[in-house]
This record gives C-alpha cells, structure tokens and sequence, in this order.
C-alpha cells in the first residue's frame, strides 16, 4: 500500500478525498508535517504545526454496509491507543465517546471520519488522524485541554515508529471489521471508553441539548441514555461532556 508524505497540505482528508476521485485504492495513506487548514469535527479547526505532530489520513473501500461507518472510527481510536501504548508504555490511554483519545484527562488525538455513499454504498471513506506528539506548548484558547505525548510521557517521541505501529495496528482491526467482527471491536472499544455508568450532557446537532446517565453503548456505537423522566434515547454524534 502506498504511503504518501507531504511537507505541507490544506487538509490530509481533502488531498484524500482528492485521491479517492482519482482512483487511488483503499489503504492509501496521507501523511503531512504540517496542514495550513486542519479541520476538526462539527466544522471546527485543528491546530496543525509543523514538525512536532502526526497528521495523516486513509483512504479506504470499506466492504461494510454504510450503517457500519461508525466502526472505522472505532477501529481508528482502538489503533491510536494501541500505538500510543507502544511507543509509550507508561501511558494509560482513554477513549472518550465517540472519539476522542485522551491522555491525564486531556484530548492527546482527535479523529474526523468523512464518508461519500450513495444507493446504500460506500463508495469511499477517509478517516483523518491528529496526534498531539511532540510539542511542549499549545495557543491558549486549546492549552487547558490538550496535551501531547511528549508532555504526558516526559521524552520526546519517534513519530516515524508511531505511526508505523498505528498502521500496523489499524490494518489489523480494519480486517476484524470487514470480516464481520463487531461485537469484539465494540467490546475492545468499551472497556477503554470512559463514559459508561456516568452522567453526562451531549450537545447534539442544531444546538439541542440531552442530560442524562448513560446506560450501554449499542450495537453500532451509539450512547445510550436514559434522562431524569427514565426516557431512553441513542446518540451517535455530539459533544459530551462529563
Ligand atoms: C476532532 O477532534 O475534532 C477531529 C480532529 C481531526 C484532525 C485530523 S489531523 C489529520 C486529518 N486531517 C484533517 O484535516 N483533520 C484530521
């Protein structure tokens, strides 16, 4: 498969996006030192300087049906945690819900999932990857709640072998995914998301707000939670907080 790196992009999921438009197969992989427009979910930014973070991006031609995307997510958080556990053995990586990876509480790595179906197909996904890795320092409106790996492990971290081991890791459970293996991968996913049992208040699409405990993940990775008249609900996206 093929590793494309670049010195500079607007986006690693738009140049994979880009890619996909030209044909290129499943399992290309987009890496850049820096990205001039990083973006982040729900129409935000990410903070994307030069020489001291992982950016990069797949693109992939999941053979998954499209009610099955939000696994690539989770596949991807999985990979990231066991990355990061690799090149970093001290560190205690938590998932938190639908897919962040934090480190001592703070967010260490963000994942935005783009995916182009049509007719009840994928035609193709991207799932783009952002690692806090080696900087010391973040711009103050993010400095309260992100962290690096550097930061939290104390030594400076190879990138090259991080995202080695991701990919490795990746590959793995990407295969686990498209063999039908959901039912583990949720199971792997749930025992390192930090939400189960809690309460919580999830800020869902066009600004509506839910307060309530959070019950179970279901079957395809979504909140369940039940509020304060014992309503029950399913999340997929949003904001929680805890
Ligand atoms: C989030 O937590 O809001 C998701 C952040 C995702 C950032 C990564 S960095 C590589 C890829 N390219 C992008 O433009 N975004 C993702």
């Amino acid at each position: 498969k093929e590793i494309r790196v670049y010195p500079s992009l607007d986006s690693t999921n738009t140049k994979a996006k880009e890619l996909a438009a030209d044909d290129y197969p499943t399992g290309t992989v987009i890496i850049t030192e820096e990205q001039q427009q990083g973006k982040g979910r729900r129409g935000r930014g990410w903070y994307s300087p030069p020489g001291t973070g992982l950016w990069f991006s797949v693109l992939l031609r999941p053979d998954i049906a499209p009610n099955k995307a939000p696994f690539l997510t989770i596949i991807s958080a999985l990979a990231v945690s066991e990355g990061i556990k690799k090149v970093a053995s001290s560190l205690v990586p938590v998932i938190k819900w639908p897919n962040d990876v934090l480190l001592a509480g703070k967010k260490v790595c963000g994942i935005l999932s783009e995916l182009n179906a049509d007719l009840g197909m994928i035609k193709y996904a991207v799932t783009g990857i952002g690692i806090n890795v080696n900087q010391t320092s973040f711009p103050a409106e993010i400095a309260d709640i992100a962290t690096s790996l550097k930061i939290e492990a104390g030594n400076e971290i190879d990138r090259t072998l991080l995202v080695q081991e991701i990919i490795v890791s990746f590959e793995r459970y990407y295969l686990e995914m498209e063999a039908g293996h959901y039912d583990k991968l949720l199971g792997l996913w749930k025992k390192q998301l930090n939400i189960i049992g809690e309460q919580v208040i999830i800020y869902a699409n066009e600004g509506i707000t839910y307060e309530g405990n959070v019950l179970d993940v279901s079957s395809q990775g979504e909140l369940i939670i039940k509020d304060k008249n014992g309503e029950i609900n399913k999340f997929w996206a949003g904001d929680v907080s805890l």
